[in-house]
């Protein structure tokens, strides 16, 4: 298919957003001339790694795919198939590896398939190279820094029958005012902030996604005024550490003032954020949260290790007393405050002694809930040239201790709800049973209970009848 007619009758713009509503323009004339010969729209399947910045991301490719006049489809054998990539730890690229093979038996059954690769893990230079080298039936790859380019990137592939490969090192641009299609119609992700500048040793979210970029709050709350005109009830504002946002704007904002600012926004019920640094939890922010009717009484406050010696090595800027002292704090001020976290086993060099002093934090802070990672050694970063690695078999034991232990405090702490009845905001019918549907309560614990198809969406209250671990059961309370 040749549309380089149409390319030379009408220039593509130079400024954006302009120039990439163009190429939305020309994919569109490609899926219309598929239609036309195929009889159906090409569809398209987006598979997600990763965090919730990825998750938004996809809501962005989609958005632009919908628009181009492609039809989503859950199916792997779409005519276009786009893995969104995430690198984190080293299994999340094996993921990506493994499903390779596999698509490109697909491809070779529909003559249409087309492969696109993006996302972080395309940010790493020895990845691209091996897809070059040993996945040659990939047909598109780019990172994150260009991402809002995917409808010319998706045009200029439909021409090409070679391998497009567009990477930037970095960028400081920031594209606004793309479609993006939402996975749900009641609550979506809102991006404050991309990148990140903390590089912690064992971390390379810092190289793959950039310098730490904040959003101006005028478009930031338009984006939120938009959302809740279109019936969203629970935003998560999103930023890898959004306690640091707003320090590097021409007229500095910050964080808490942000919040008060959203909270404004009539029609939002919930607000959500993610992921909070302890080292710039300000006390701001405390009141902020504390005085709020709508930003949730929960809080993502990744630990990490509770050994302040590793702690320094990883570059995270508080000690265990530091952190310890911070949720006594969070917790005297907002009552009933859920801490969740995030704690990594086998940093290199991790003693039986700091392994120690991570259970005990878990044990004195009393989280909700807890990911548990081990350590996987990220080539560029710091830790990676760490000399002294833990053996797998002494990681393997500590994980499984700290599981257990994470999963005793958890029960015992959100075992404190039981009986109470508490607004929940339904998600979706349950995937296993169906007379249920599944939600949220305001603290991010799940709940299970009867209903059906007709409440998604809503908030209603619900009676946390039994504690079952990490969720709860429910009965909805009418009148
Ligand atoms: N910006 C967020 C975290 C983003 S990554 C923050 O600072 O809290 C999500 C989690 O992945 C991290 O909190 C950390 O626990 C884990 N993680 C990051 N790099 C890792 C690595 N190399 N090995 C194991 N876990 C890692
Ligand atoms: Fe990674 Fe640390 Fe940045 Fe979080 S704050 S993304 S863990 S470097
Ligand atoms: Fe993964 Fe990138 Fe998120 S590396 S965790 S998808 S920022």
């Amino acid at each position: 298919m040749d549309y380089t007619v149409t390319e030379q009758n009408t220039a593509a713009p130079a400024d954006e957003p302009r120039r990439q509503q163009f190429f939305i323009e020309k994919c569109r004339m490609y899926t219309e001339d598929f239609r036309i010969r195929q009889g159906r729209a090409p569809s398209a399947n987006i598979r997600t790694f990763g965090c919730q910045m990825n998750e938004r991301d996809s809501e962005k490719l989609r958005g632009i795919l919908v628009c181009a006049g492609y039809e989503i489809t859950d199916r792997e054998d779409a005519d276009l198939v786009i893995y969104n990539t995430c690198t984190v730890r080293e299994n999340a690229n094996l993921k990506v590896y493994g499903r390779l093979g596999y698509l490109n038996g697909l491809k070779k059954k529909n003559p249409h398939m087309r492969i696109v690769l993006c996302g972080c893990m395309m940010q790493e230079k020895e990845v691209v190279n091996k897809i070059r080298k040993s996945y040659p039936f990939v047909d598109l790859i780019f990172g994150t820094h260009n991402i809002w380019q995917f409808a010319e990137l998706l045009f200029r592939m439909q021409e090409s029958r070679e391998m497009l490969v567009e990477l930037w090192d970095s960028t400081d641009k920031v594209v606004e005012e793309l479609p993006a299609q939402r996975t749900y119609s009641f609550k979506s992700g809102v991006n404050i902030m991309y990148g990140c500048n903390n590089f912690c040793t064992y971390c390379i979210v810092p190289y793959v996604r950039g310098r730490e970029r904040s959003r101006e709050p005028k478009d930031i709350l338009r984006e939120v005024e938009q959302l809740a005109a279109d019936g969203v009830a629970e935003i998560m504002l999103l930023g890898q550490n959004v306690n640091s946002y707003g320090k590097t704007l021409e007229h500095p904002v910050s964080f808490a003032q942000l919040l008060q600012e959203v909270e404004k926004v009539e029609g939002i019920q919930r607000i959500r954020f993610m992921t909070s640094h302890p080292k710039d939890l300000s006390d701001e922010l405390i009141e902020v949260m504390a005085g709020s009717e709508k930003i949730c009484p929960h809080l993502h406050l990744p630990l990490q290790s509770g050994s302040s010696r590793l702690l320094g090595k990883m570059n995270r800027h508080y000690t265990k007393e530091g952190y310890i002292a911070l949720c006594e704090k969070l917790r005297s001020r907002i009552p009933d405050l859920s801490l969740t976290t995030d704690i990594i086993v086998g940093f290199p060099g991790e003693t039986e002694e700091d392994f120690l002093e991570t259970l005990d934090v878990v044990r004195t802070v009393r989280y909700d809930s807890a990911f548990t990672f081990i350590y996987s050694k990220r080539t560029g970063t710091p830790a990676a040239q760490y000399p002294d690695q833990v053996p797998e078999e002494i990681v393997k034991d500590r994980f499984d201790r700290l599981l257990a232990l994470v999963q005793e405090t958890g029960r015992e702490q959100i075992s404190r709800f039981e009986g109470q009845t508490q607004p929940v905001l339904v998600e979706h019918v349950n995937t296993q049973d169906a007379s249920l549907v599944t939600g949220r309560l305001a603290n991010n614990l799940i709940v299970h209970f009867p209903g059906d198809a007709s409440l998604i969406g809503q908030i209603v209250p619900v009676t946390l009848t039994e504690c079952k671990g990490f969720y709860f059961m429910g009965e909805r309370k009418i009148g």
